[in-house]
């Protein structure tokens, strides 16, 4: 079905996998496609509760499929780049997924590869990882969201140090800077990020999807909106079934069984 990416759902977990090997899982418009189907069954299906995107133990992806065939491609207006309206389209989509998203990502990031790890909410490293905005080398900028994710992340000095001099760091480093949440062996990225999906598919999904967007929405507004949307994204989950089975769950000592409703 799929070419260049796969598709697996393990228990709750929704995997996607960037599987174009001999072009370091580059992106193509077909790749980008492909993720847009995998997310329409995600969003039919009703029962997944995390999603994990990576690329193997060897490589996430190396951005942009430079050397595409741009002969099909129309000429665009000056004031418009397509590639930066798919990138923003299929990343914003997923930064937007009301679950968690976990980036498991080994080897290189770099460009858009990069980009689609910076859109996911939490980012596992496996110390082989190196990330990095190479595009200014083409004469270009990031523009997968790159000049915008990765400042709200490690603020505006270190992006624009790393953007201007299009660095590759490694897995220690993207630590220290707070792109990754953490670094695991060498090889061991699969077992370590679908723990965690798995821990993260237990909790109550409309609460890490109100959790979510309160950060999000949060961290473009001033304290005292944040603290509204805070408020108001708090509000209706004492209504849910969920809520009750958290405090149930706790008044009886015994783990919580959350339906998402
Ligand atoms: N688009 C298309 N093909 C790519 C690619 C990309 N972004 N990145 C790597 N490839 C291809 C290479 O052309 C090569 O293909 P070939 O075997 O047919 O020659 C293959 O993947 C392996 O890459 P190679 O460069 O030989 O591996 P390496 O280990 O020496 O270097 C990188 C790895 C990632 C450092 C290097 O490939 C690179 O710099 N890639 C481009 C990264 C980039 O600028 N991305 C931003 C795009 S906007």
């Amino acid at each position: 079905m799929f070419e260049y990416i796969k598709f697996e759902v393990e228990n709750r977990v929704a995997v996607i996998t960037l599987n174009n090997p001999a072009k370091l899982n580059a992106i193509s418009f077909t790749m980008m496609e492909e993720m847009h189907t995998a997310l329409d069954r995600l969003e039919a299906d009703g029962n997944i509760r995390v999603l994990m995107i990576w690329g193997g133990e060897k490589v996430f992806g190396a951005g942009m499929d430079i050397t595409r065939d741009k002969s099909g491609e129309k000429e665009s207006p000056p004031t418009d780049n397509p590639v930066a309206r798919r990138l923003h389209t299929l990343y914003d989509r997923i930064s937007r997924l009301p679950m968690a998203v976990v980036a498991a990502v080994a080897g290189y990031a770099l460009g858009g590869g990069f980009e689609l790890a910076l859109a996911c909410d939490i980012r596992i490293f496996s110390e082989n990882a190196k990330v990095g905005l190479p595009e200014l080398n083409l004469g270009t900028i990031p523009c997968g969201g790159g000049t915008q994710r990765l400042p709200r992340i490690i603020g505006a000095g270190r992006a624009k140090e790393l953007i201007f001099t299009c660095d590759r760091i490694g897995a220690e480093e993207a630590y220290r800077l707070g792109i990754a949440n953490r670094i695991v062996k060498e090889g061991a990225l699969y077992g370590e990020a679908m723990a965690l999906a798995k821990r993260l598919a237990e909790k109550a999904p409309l609460a890490v999807e109100m959790a979510k967007h309160a950060v999000d929405t949060g961290l473009e507004a001033d304290l005292d909106t944040g603290l509204l949307i805070e408020m108001r994204n708090s509000a209706p989950l004492k209504y849910t079934q969920d809520y009750t089975e958290g405090v149930t769950a706790f008044k009886e000592k015994r783990e919580p069984q959350f339906q998402g409703r």
